[in-house]
């Protein structure tokens, strides 16, 4: 399947089966904001609850915050959101749209990649087993003229954007030809800075003073809230502060269903070191994360790191853990080694010291910090990637069948397991309804009764649903249901008594916190 059609389909399918509904459609929506529906909120919960227990509960050194959305606004002065949290944006004056600047730039990147990309697979059909890649990119004039524009332009952009040089980017965009995608001319305006805060204001005097913002990001919540945790949990280095919750941006550009959005959620670790030590930590928790993505169980090719071309100016070392979603491979995760700068700033702009005494070293100083911060709406997105399926299915009398199958790991799946009785009538429904008052406390259950018993598989299928059981006259004699299993369609006969065990092994949680353990 060609990887836009992918896109449009998740959309479409989130919508039809209860996912994700775009906010406010009853008036046309909002652009870049979503609502998650019945699905969509246990799929959202689960995922929080691997992030939040892998942090917060495999780690002794670890605790979970949960700070306001509301911050005082020096807050925001202090950490450079202010002053600095801005997107270079362009307008074509054709079609009248705006882009990021620097987006523009690393799509064009990205394509000629893809060129470079595209001579190698041939080269590996062509030479099989027997290909060398590193010396076929040293030889093949194609590869190296490719590479060579890549680099010229990367050294220009990381320039341009670490001088904030927005002439010198709208040059690269002009050099490049790069076209607006709608209008297909050349006809740019200015580079200008845009901030990307969301505003509002505190109490009824509208005057400048009551100005505040919606977070950007959680982690300030964290840094501000860091010496309340250290003192109040006695938190001796090295220890982290966790928190999962809402952040705003005004994008520019907000496309890609979930992936951009102007609401979202992240889930974000500051982790307190020794200065010096940041780097070794730095290594620990690229390494620690990218386990966390691989205990799903997909495929690991789908995942990489990527260093970042510009280091901000308060960090020594900055990576995402880059996922390749049906547009590409994107930014997922981000983890940054954020020296002292965050601390330093609120030390100064507060007046209160934000050390920490160190009893092994007799020393006071100001804490290094190490951030894994992670979308919540990206993972969520990168799981219905992996996890949509079309199949074609043989049956019995030779002819073949369609369906759509989520492969959610099925400690995320958001129901569990399906309740069904073959009809409406001669007692099923009732042992259907006694055996879901059973299992309800132990796992997210679902009864459903209308339709054929093919449809309401494919309707378990396409939501993901990992085991359903279907009570028949057979179980009013003999206390024995078929379970079904969504991802092989077998079917076995077992006794009522053994769904609970059965389900609540396969689903719980502990399996994937022991995978990354
Ligand atoms: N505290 C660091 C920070 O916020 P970031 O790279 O700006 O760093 C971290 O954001 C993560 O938040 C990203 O890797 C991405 O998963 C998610 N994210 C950022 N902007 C987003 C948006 N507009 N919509 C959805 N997710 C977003």
């Amino acid at each position: 399947m060609a990887q836009e059609d992918l896109l449009k389909k998740i959309i479409a399918h989130s919508k039809e089966y209860g996912f994700i509904f775009q906010s406010s459609e009853i008036y046309d929506g909002l652009s870049a904001v979503y609502d998650y529906g019945q699905y969509g909120a246990e799929l959202k919960n689960n995922i929080k609850k691997y992030w939040w227990d892998s942090m917060v509960r495999l780690h002794e050194n670890i605790v979970g915050i949960d700070s306001a959305i509301f911050m005082h606004p020096t807050v925001w002065k202090a950490s450079g959101h202010v002053g600095a949290f801005n997107d270079p944006l362009i307008d074509n004056k054709d079609s009248k749209k705006r882009y990021r600047a620097d987006v523009l730039i690393e799509e064009h990147l990205a394509k000629i990649e893809a060129k470079i990309d595209k001579e190698i697979e041939k080269a590996v059909e062509k030479f099989g087993a027997s290909f060398d890649e590193p010396q076929f990119r040293a030889t093949n004039q194609r590869v190296i003229a490719n590479q060579e524009k890549i680099d010229v332009i990367k050294k220009r952009f990381v320039a341009a954007l670490e001088a904030d040089n927005l002439v010198e980017i709208k040059n690269i965009i002009e050099d490049c030809e790069i076209v607006c995608p709608i209008s297909g001319s050349k006809n740019w305006t200015d580079v200008r800075q845009f901030n990307l805060m969301f505003e509002t204001k505190l109490g009824s005097v509208t005057d400048e003073a009551n100005i505040i913002y919606l977070r950007p990001e959680t982690a300030q919540g964290i840094f501000v809230n860091y010496l309340n945790v250290q003192k109040s949990g006695r938190m001796k280095i090295p220890f982290g502060i966790a928190q999962i919750g809402k952040a705003f941006r005004n994008e520019i550009v907000a496309r890609q269903f979930i992936f951009r959005m102007r609401e979202f959620e992240q889930m974000e670790m500051q982790f307190f070191v020794r200065p010096g030590e940041e780097l070794k930590w730095f290594e620990l928790w690229k390494a620690t994360r990218l386990k966390w993505h691989n205990g799903l169980g997909f495929d690991p090719k789908k995942y990489r790191f990527h260093n970042h071309d510009k280091l901000a100016h308060y960090a020594n070392a900055a990576v995402d853990i880059e996922f390749e979603f049906p547009m590409g491979f994107k930014e997922l995760e981000g983890i940054h080694s954020r020296t002292d700068f965050d601390l330093s700033q609120h030390q100064k702009f507060s007046g209160k010291k934000m050390q920490y005494f160190d009893p092994e070293l007799n020393e006071n100083y100001v804490p290094f910090v190490i951030e894994t911060s992670i979308g919540l709406d990206r993972m969520f997105l990168s799981i219905l990637s992996n996890a949509y399926d079309e199949e074609t299915i043989k049956q019995e009398d030779g002819k073949t069948d369609q369906r759509i199958v989520l492969r959610i790991p099925p400690e995320l799946a958001p129901v569990k397991l399906a309740i069904l009785p073959l009809m409406k009538k001669d007692g099923l429904p009732e042992k259907a309804t006694q055996i879901l008052d059973e299992l309800k406390y132990e796992v997210n259950c679902i009864y459903e009764e209308k339709d054929s018993i093919g449809k309401r598989y494919r309707r378990q299928d396409a939501i993901g649903t990992p085991y359903c059981i279907t009570v028949d006259h057979e179980t009013l004699e003999n206390n024995t249901v078929t379970l079904r299993n969504r991802d092989t369609m077998e079917q076995e006969r077992i006794p009522v008594e053994k769904v609970k065990q059965i389900v609540v092994e396969k689903t719980s949680m502990t399996n994937l916190l022991k995978k990354v353990n």
